[in-house]
């Protein structure tokens, strides 16, 4: 990933494109984070618990409304532009096509009663696109809050997170859990974000960058299908759920002690065993991590992290080889506390938990022992911890 261009250097860039398309300046301009999940992987879809760090690559939404009654867009990143009827869009079966996107986030905004106005957009974005750092909820957090800034309706962080949760849902048809689009709009520079995802409650934790960075090691693989991998592992947390609930009366995952996991799984299918006891282990990580957290404790952190990996790799099943090895290659690098693969998983990005002083060798050494055990070019990406959505002022005239 390339060291991404500050913030006036991007806004002026995409102004530009965006009077070069449009004939006319944007009158407003948000942004909207990608995110690490530093612990609590594939637990927030069965109301579990998750700790993502929102991170300095971001997505740009610039808008100014048009007297028709539709919204037009362009994307930087495809360099293509898009054009919907206002009161038309349905969601459709995804395509694949960037654009689902919008139609997704039109047809929520519609269906909450939200009267939009014509407009147009350009969207530029700094988060690398399938790579674990959640460019989709950046896009759709970034774009939700143009277009209903624009026609004068003000969304309340939760709702705007939820509203853009249902739009990814049905634009690409992955069933995808709330911590992403949480970490896009609730998250705070200098704080990692404590999730319960059965409350829908949050706290903001402090991270100090100043004991330990955030790395992000791309794997430069995605595996096909990915989504439906994504549903099915769901899908299997919901069956053994059914089969808890049947067979035991328990009615929630967080319901289980780890030490009663032999006797509350006793007869269970294997595989689904196996899913639910990473579960149950992972929400107890992210517990302890938040306790390390708070008494600056990053070393245990650290461990945690490898342990969420180790289980996702052997009991939810979700790595890949390349990830694995990214993991292996940064715990023989210097300055190394921890490393996970981040977010869903089936390729993309590992977040690595570094000591600032180290964080050069580190990733030297992570490319290197990378290259050594894939002949892959992993892409390294120290990042900074960042705020969540927020409205930026759009430059003036003269720039
Ligand atoms: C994706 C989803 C999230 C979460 C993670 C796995 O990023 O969008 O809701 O389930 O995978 O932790």
């Amino acid at each position: 990933m390339a060291e991404s261009l500050n913030l006036r250097q991007r806004l002026e860039h995409a102004g530009l494109a965006f009077q070069q398309q449009y004939g006319r300046p944007p009158t407003r301009a948000f942004r909207a984070p990608g995110r690490v999940n530093l612990i609590g992987e594939h637990t927030d879809y069965s109301g579990g618990l998750v700790l993502p760090l929102a991170i300095d690559r971001d997505v740009l939404a610039l808008v100014a409304p048009a007297p028709a009654r539709r919204v037009r867009i362009f994307s930087l990143a495809f360099d293509e532009a898009r054009e919907f009827a206002l009161g038309a869009a349905e969601a459709g079966a995804p395509s694949g096509h960037w654009s689902d996107y919008v139609r997704g986030v039109l047809s929520a905004l519609e269906q909450q009663g939200l009267d939009l106005v014509g407009c147009d957009l350009l969207v530029e974005s700094a988060v690398p696109i399938g790579s674990g750092l959640s460019s989709s909820a950046a896009f759709t957090v970034a774009l939700a809050q143009a277009l209903a800034s624009v026609a004068g309706h003000a969304l309340q962080p939760v709702d705007l997170a939820l509203l853009c949760q249902a739009a990814e849902q049905r634009a690409a048809g992955v069933e995808c859990g709330i911590m992403d689009q949480f970490a896009a709009t609730l998250s705070r520079r200098g704080c990692a974000l404590f999730i319960d995802c059965a409350q829908a409650s949050y706290q903001h934790l402090p991270f100090d960058e100043r004991r330990a960075r955030v790395v992000v090691a791309d794997s430069a693989t995605r595996r096909a299908l990915a989504e439906a991998d994504y549903n099915t592992r769901r899908r299997e947390v919901e069956h053994a759920l059914d089969w808890l609930r049947r067979e035991r009366g328990i009615d929630s995952l967080r319901a289980i002690e780890p030490g009663d996991l032999d006797e509350a799984l006793e007869g269970m299918p294997e595989l689904l065993d196996r899913r639910v006891r990473h579960v149950v282990e992972e929400n107890r990580r992210v517990a302890a991590s938040v306790a390390a957290l708070q008494r600056g404790e990053v070393e245990t952190l650290g461990l945690l992290m490898l342990t969420s990996h180790a289980s996702l790799r052997s009991l939810f099943e979700v790595s890949t080889p390349e990830l694995n090895a990214l993991v292996e290659a940064a715990v023989e690098a210097p300055g190394c506390l921890g490393a996970k693969l981040s977010g869903a998983g089936f390729g993309g990005s590992t977040v690595n938990l570094v000591r600032p002083e180290q964080v050069e060798r580190f990733c030297q050494a992570l490319a290197h022992g990378y290259r050594q055990r894939t002949g892959l070019e992993a892409s390294l990406s120290p990042c900074w911890s960042a705020d969540g959505a927020s409205e930026i002022a759009v430059l003036s005239a003269e720039c």
